[in-house]
């Protein structure tokens, strides 16, 4: 069993910490912010991620991990170190490495013998050499080390069982000794064939990028497909699910919808455009995607302005304010826009997630946050459904038509029966289905 070091405990480090430690290692997490290792002790998990309490207490409990502020120590102790620190949206779209680049110095500094480094955060093609670079310059005397990248490919809301299942592993080292040692880490995946890849740096940097790009992509053409469904009287899910049945095309992330957000898919693709601009080999699906999801946003408001005509002194149900469910993150999400479109449009809004409300308190501390969709949509003149929750999939549309002022509805993510919603008369919109 290795000694393993995970340096962040946001998002990704915390729930491949945990993971790690669940395939039998000794892992320690590393974090500078002194608070979040406290709660962390206390077993309770600053993020809201399904399974992850249950993973993090398990190991705990089993001795195998453990959080500390003591990064100069955990690095001397560990035999691979793991980088997972944040990589915001910088200036000019690309990432700001700055964070990760301040933890390859402390690692410089501290290395006393041979160890594995491995970059687990998003980071531009290319800076794994950077990271060399800075790690070779703070070193106090020459020790050979090896450097991977192990992107990770964790969807928020399902990330431990993507940790713990996942579809591949790609490991991006230009050296065997060091690949072997990753297999290791990974060994219980090995055992049970998941897919390992041994590519080089910079390939493997680039295969996160290419994936989250695609599927953006891929998105991104699945609305405007949708669009012209809604011009030309078809419906997008049997045009989906046929498309799907292709098994080049496959029928994951074709879900129209109020165009994607999160903090991978914009961040991502704003990146690898970036990139390829900088090195002249300008990728215009990207572009075109991310212009395409930017208008889809837009193109909800614009739905939901020509249902109600006008939001003028109209009171505005947002149900789901996560850019996905199951997550209370609502980074770029849709609902972001939609509310923004609102206020500006003189409307009020009356907001409900399951989980999310205090996350968007911090973009809006001006709107009505409700406990429940009964109160939020209680004589409202409008419904907005912005995440697929389960619960509003469940809602009983009869009630909802007796608490509403005005029988209106924009269901942004086809989750509402349109045969339902006709026999209640509703006036109701979605996408790609009227
Ligand atoms: C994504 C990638 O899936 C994951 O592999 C990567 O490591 C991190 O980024 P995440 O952002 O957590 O994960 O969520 P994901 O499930 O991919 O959804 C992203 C956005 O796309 C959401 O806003 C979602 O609503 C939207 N989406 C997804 C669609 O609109 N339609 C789809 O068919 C799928």
């Amino acid at each position: 069993m290795k000694n393993i070091a995970v340096i962040g405990t946001g998002y990704v480090g915390l729930v491949s910490g945990a993971g790690i430690s669940d395939f039998g290692h000794y892992v320690t997490c590393v974090d500078i912010i002194d608070s979040k290792i406290t709660l962390l002790k206390k077993g309770q998990i600053p993020i809201y991620e399904p399974e992850l309490k249950e993973l993090v207490n398990r190991n705990v409990r089993a001795g195998r991990l453990n959080f500390t502020t003591k990064i100069e120590k955990t690095i001397k102790n560990s035999d691979v170190i793991f980088i997972a620190v944040g990589t915001p949206e910088g200036e000019n779209g690309l990432a700001d490495i700055s964070a990760v680049e301040d933890v390859a110095r402390t690692i410089g500094k501290n290395l006393s013998d041979y160890k594995v480094i491995c970059t687990k955060s998003t980071v531009p093609i290319g800076t794994g050499e950077k990271i060399c670079k800075i790690i070779d310059d703070a070193m106090l005397k020459p020790i050979k080390y090896d450097y991977v990248s192990n992107p990770e490919f964790l969807r928020e809301g399902s990330a431990v069982n993507d940790f713990l299942r996942p579809d591949r592993v790609i490991i991006g080292v230009n050296s065997y000794k060091a690949f072997d040692i990753m297999k290791k880490v990974y060994s219980p995946l090995f055992i049970n064939e998941t897919p390992i890849l041994h590519t080089n740096v910079a390939t493997a940097e680039m295969i996160k990028y290419a994936s989250n790009a695609f599927l953006a992509l891929k998105i991104s053409y699945v609305n405007e497909i949708a669009n012209l469904c809604e011009e030309v009287g078809a419906d997008i899910h049997q045009v989906t699910k046929a498309m799907g049945q292709d098994g080049r095309i496959s029928k994951k992330f074709l879900h129209p919808g109020p165009g994607y957000g999160g903090s991978c898919f914009p961040k991502d693709t704003n990146a690898i455009a970036s990139l390829s601009i900088e090195k002249s080999v300008k990728m215009h699906t990207v572009l075109a995607a991310i212009k395409t999801n930017n208008k889809q946003k837009l193109r909800m408001i614009n739905k939901l302005d020509s249902l109600i005509n006008g939001f003028n002194q109209k009171n505005i149900a947002i149900l789901g304010l996560a850019f996905k469910p199951n997550t209370d993150d609502v980074r770029e999400s849709a609902s972001i826009d939609m509310i923004d479109g609102i206020i500006k449009g003189g409307g009020h809004v009356m907001a409900y997630d399951p989980i999310a409300n205090d996350s968007m308190k911090k973009y809006f501390s001006n709107i009505t946050y409700f406990d429940s969709w009964e109160d939020a949509c209680s004589d409202v003149d409008a419904v907005v459904i912005m995440t697929e929750w389960n619960e509003f999939r469940a809602m009983d549309l009869k009630k909802l038509k007796s608490i509403m002022k005005s029988p209106f509805i924009l269901d942004t993510r086809n989750i509402l029966s349109i045969s339902l919603l006709k026999k209640l008369n509703f006036k109701y919109d979605n996408v790609g289905r009227t």
